[in-house]
């Protein structure tokens, strides 16, 4: 059987499941939202990088042959790790697309916006310093939005407005792209495309992350088999039930013929819960 497990702090990762039900429709998937704890882009780096590393643990336990850590900020900060445990396990990540950007924008001058642990980390900062010079970064962090989203508010005045405050020095700089650097933001992309016109190109990596995952699948021989049941089962830390209607709102893939179940998790990651 071929599970793959896809995994961020809430519903952000769901941006990638429904990219991955569209190329890869025939897996079967364990989608985990560790929404006890988000936002994590909050947090400190040891706290994510040793929370991510404990639920990709889960997930290898799990049965899953293939994770997607489908959460800037924990690439960010723990997949080094991640990859030297679970050695046998391809371990695919997600990273703020600042190279196509910079290579696209006419001006020069790309918008960032994403977590602030992301925009602190070695690891992007690291990614920025192979970059010519000759393309300008602003970088904002979007805190409050993740908590927002989280809640379910996708078009509320209140979101709206904390956007617009996030937006302002990105569209004062003059920018001419905008990276999309948490995986929360894309199902804020039609008050985004609202707040900043026509001219500005929006950059999502995750088609890009999901060609890697295939790639990876391949490269493993990790092949569906007759066993597959095209089924999807979602697992929060906070409440199964809510994830699951955030799933059935966010997600575009026709979900008709897949399975689609729920439950939710004890923080600590020892019982799944009725
Ligand atoms: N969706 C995540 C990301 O891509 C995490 C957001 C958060 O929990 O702060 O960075």
């Amino acid at each position: 059987m071929a599970l793959i497990g896809v995994f961020d702090s809430g519903v952000g990762g769901l941006s990638i499941l429904d990219e991955a039900l569209r190329q890869l429709p025939d897996h079967n998937y364990l989608y985990f939202a560790d929404s006890a704890n988000a936002p994590y882009g909050e947090k400190s780096a040891e706290w994510i990088a040793s929370r991510s590393l404990a639920v990709c643990e889960f997930l290898a336990e799990a049965g899953c042959q293939a994770i997607v850590l489908a959460c800037n900020t924990a690439t960010a900060e723990a997949i080094a790790a991640i990859r030297a445990k679970l050695k046998a396990i391809p371990v695919i990540g997600v990273e703020p697309g600042i190279k196509p950007a910079a290579l696209q924008s006419q001006k020069g001058i790309v918008g960032v916006l994403a977590t602030e642990a992301t925009l602190n980390s070695d690891k992007f900062n690291a990614l920025l310093a192979t970059l010519p010079g000759n393309c300008r970064f602003i970088k904002q962090a979007g805190a409050g939005l993740v908590a927002l989203i989280e809640s379910g508010q996708l078009h509320s005045p209140e979101i709206a407005a904390l956007l617009a405050q996030h937006l302002q020095s990105i569209k004062a700089a003059g920018a001419d792209t905008l990276v999309l650097g948490c995986t929360h933001y894309p199902f804020l992309m039609p008050l985004i495309a609202n707040q900043l016109g026509s001219n500005v190109t929006i950059v999502d990596t995750s088609e890009a992350v999901v060609r890697q995952l295939v790639r990876q699948l391949e490269a493993h021989h990790i092949a569906i088999s007759a066993k597959d049941k095209r089924r999807v089962l979602l697992l929060s830390t906070a409440d199964g039930g809510r994830l699951h209607s955030m799933a059935m709102q966010l997600l575009r893939s026709n979900l008709d013929s897949i399975g689609l179940d729920f439950k939710t998790i004890d923080v600590d990651l020892s019982t799944v819960c009725p």
